[in-house]
This record gives structure tokens, C-alpha cells and sequence, in this order.
């Protein structure tokens, strides 16, 4: 399948990306809803998740992209693979997180990643990030406890090779009374077994990456 071409990067701001998610029925996309549910926000072509949905069946995964183009491609690939436990969502996530999140079965949220968010560096493109105070809080709503015993259970994991961004997105999560943050400041090494694309990059380009791993309360 040849990879599309898609514009780099999206204004989440502009009118084409404000009308929320009309939640799909999930039951006609994954093929058993009492599997655990694994999130990745930002997800872009979606190969990430598709590494892991073959390495984990015993999870759902659910990547949520703002680009439809990527969107569009990552869901022909699960197909052409034959793939019931992943599936690609077109949103702009803070406009429609407490929405998707409160449409999947109650208590099914297990991990969430948010894997090299766009930084939008200058301080007026603030508002264009994703991670906001009220994608937190929403994180915090739904996000099932950790379980220090248990495979992926109740945990954020962040990781980008931005300093800055990093230290700001680590400080929202920190201030909220729901996460407690493990080994700060930063992990040695990423606890996942799939390198995301932008990974590989940055891992080529010997860029220093910035992970960290907040695990919810019980
Ligand atoms: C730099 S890419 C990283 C992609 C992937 N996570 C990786 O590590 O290879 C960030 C992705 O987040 C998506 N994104 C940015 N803002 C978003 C939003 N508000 N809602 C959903 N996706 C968003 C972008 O379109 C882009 O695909």
C-alpha cells in the first residue's frame, strides 16, 4: 500500500477540527469489548499499535489521530491484516476525550500513551498542545488504578526528545492529586516493547528522549 502524503503538522483550532467525536459502535470494531483497552494519543500511522496489537492480543488498542488521512491508512493496514483487537480514530482529542472515553465499556481505560506530541514551541501555539489541564483531568476520570503486578495496568506513559515540553507535560501530571510519578525525573529506558516511528528517528539522530511514567491511584 503506498504511504500517503499528509501535511506535517495540523491546526487543532481552526473550525474543521471542532465538531466533537460522534462515538462509533464498538462493538461492530473490536472483536471481544471485555479486553482491557490501550489508548495512544497521537497515534500517526499507527504502527506503533500495530506492533503491539499483534504482540499483546489479550488487549484492546485504540490510536486516536487528528490527520484522516493517517487515520484512513492505518485502518486499510489493520485490515489487510486482519487485526480485531486495534482500531484508528479520527478526533481532535481535547475536544473529544471525556466523549470517547465515556463511550467505551465502564472501567475498561487500562494504559494511555502520548508518545512525541507536536511541541508547538512558541508560547502563543500554547493552546495547540495536546496535553492540557483538561485532557489530564479526564485522564484522571476514567484511567483505572495501577497495579504494580499487572501488565500495563493504570498507568500514562509520556515520552519526547523536547526538553522543555517534556518538563512542562510531566508538571501537569504531577500537580494532579490522581498520578503519582514513578522514578523521577526521567526512566532510563522505555518500558514498551515497540519503538514508536518518531522513536526510531529521534534514537538515529542520537537526540536525548525524555520518558516518563505516571501510575494512578488507587
Ligand atoms: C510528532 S507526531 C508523533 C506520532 C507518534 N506518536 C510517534 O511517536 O511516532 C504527533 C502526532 O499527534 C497528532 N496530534 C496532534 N494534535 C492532536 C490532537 N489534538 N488530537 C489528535 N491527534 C493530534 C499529530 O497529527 C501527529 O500525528
Amino acid at each position: 500500500m503506498p504511504r500517503v502524503r499528509v501535511r506535517q503538522h495540523v491546526n487543532p483550532l481552526s473550525k474543521r477540527y471542532q465538531t466533537p467525536l460522534n462515538p462509533p459502535s464498538w462493538e461492530t470494531l473490536y472483536s471481544d469489548l471485555t479486553r482491557p483497552f490501550f489508548l495512544d494519543i497521537g497515534s500517526a500511522r499507527g504502527r506503533f499499535l500495530l506492533e503491539m496489537a499483534k504482540i499483546k492480543p489479550e488487549y484492546n488498542f485504540l490510536g486516536v489521530e487528528i490527520r484522516e488521512p493517517l487515520v484512513e491508512e492505518a485502518n486499510a493496514k489493520r485490515d489487510e491484516l486482519g487485526l480485531t483487537n486495534v482500531y484508528y480514530l479520527f478526533c481532535h482529542v481535547n475536544n473529544s476525550l471525556g466523549i470517547l472515553l465515556g463511550s467505551l465499556p465502564p472501567n475498561s481505560l487500562n494504559y494511555v500513551t502520548i508518545q512525541f506530541p507536536d511541541p508547538w514551541f512558541k508560547k502563543r501555539h500554547a493552546k495547540r498542545r495536546i496535553v492540557q489541564p483538561q485532557l489530564v483531568n479526564t485522564l484522571a476520570d476514567y484511567l483505572n488504578p495501577h497495579h504494580d503486578h499487572a501488565d500495563f495496568q493504570g498507568s500514562v506513559f509520556l515520552q519526547s526528545d523536547v526538553a522543555s515540553i517534556s518538563e512542562e507535560i510531566a508538571s501537569q501530571f504531577d500537580a494532579h492529586p490522581a498520578f503519582v510519578r514513578e522514578q523521577p525525573p526521567w526512566l532510563p529506558e522505555n518500558p514498551l516493547p515497540v519503538a514508536t516511528e518518531r522513536e526510531v528517528t529521534s534514537l538515529k539522530e542520537n537526540k536525548p528522549i525524555y520518558r516518563t511514567l505516571f501510575h494512578k491511584k488507587a
